[in-house]
């Protein structure tokens, strides 16, 4: 499903509502949350927003490997935008030292909060390269084969990153993916209407309840 707004204002707005009947609708499930900039007005909306978050699991799709501290981290920024609610946020352990050690770790807390390894809803962004969450093209963790977490060294970005795999996103009862702005309108174009085999294409194709938030610059190649 495909939904296409005027703004990037109206697209955080229809994110936030998406995030905001899922906490109510489902006060103890959970919901995995992208990084990246594109979320980060809707994270902000919900912050403000007056929601009964104490059951609620959130997790990230992704994370750099960085200090929880520094600005870069997905979780320092997404707590940081959501206030309380982010008090609900759980994040990889960088205080491990080794990223793949984190991952596992995350993978053994992450994955008993999933009713039978099912996220309820998961939130991603689409990369210009056509990556999402961390998985990124010509990488490894694309052959992750099973749900959790995964350590991949991503070259483009000369930097370590934790990420969802793909069966963990394929996994999902729903996935939205929030994409912004005239920049990402070839990527949208060539994951929704070219099928090129772009991590975001493979996530979407393997999943069966995929919603687009986009904005008419996202959506401005689309025919
Ligand atoms: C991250 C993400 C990543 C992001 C895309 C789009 O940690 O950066 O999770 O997958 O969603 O790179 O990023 P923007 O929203 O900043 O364009």
């Amino acid at each position: 499903m495909i939904h296409v707004y005027a703004t990037p204002d109206q697209v955080a707005k229809a994110a936030a509502a998406t995030i905001a009947w899922q906490v109510a609708s489902r006060p103890s499930g959970n919901i995995g949350l992208a990084g990246g900039t594109t979320p980060q007005a809707a994270y902000r909306l919900l912050g403000e927003a007056k929601l009964d978050w104490s059951q609620v699991v959130l997790w990230l799709g992704d994370e750099r490997w960085v200090p929880p501290d520094h600005p870069d981290s997905n979780a320092g920024t997404i707590r940081r935008l959501l206030g309380p609610a982010g008090d609900a946020l759980l994040g990889p352990e960088y205080e491990l030292g080794d990223p793949h050690a984190a991952a596992a770790a995350y993978t053994a807390v992450v994955m008993p909060h999933l009713d039978r390894g099912t996220p309820d809803l998961v939130v991603l962004g689409l990369g210009d390269d056509g990556h999402t969450a961390s998985l990124f093209p010509g990488t490894d963790a694309l052959d992750a084969a099973d749900p959790g977490f995964v350590a991949v060294w991503v070259e483009s970005q000369a930097a370590w990153r934790i990420t969802a795999t793909l069966p963990l996103l394929a996994a999902a009862s729903s996935l939205i993916f929030i994409v912004t702005g005239l920049a990402k309108a070839d990527m949208v174009h060539r994951v929704l209407e070219h099928s090129d085999p772009l991590p975001a294409w493979l996530v979407a194709k393997a999943n069966r309840n995929v919603t687009w938030l986009l904005d008419d610059g996202a959506a401005s190649r689309l025919t």
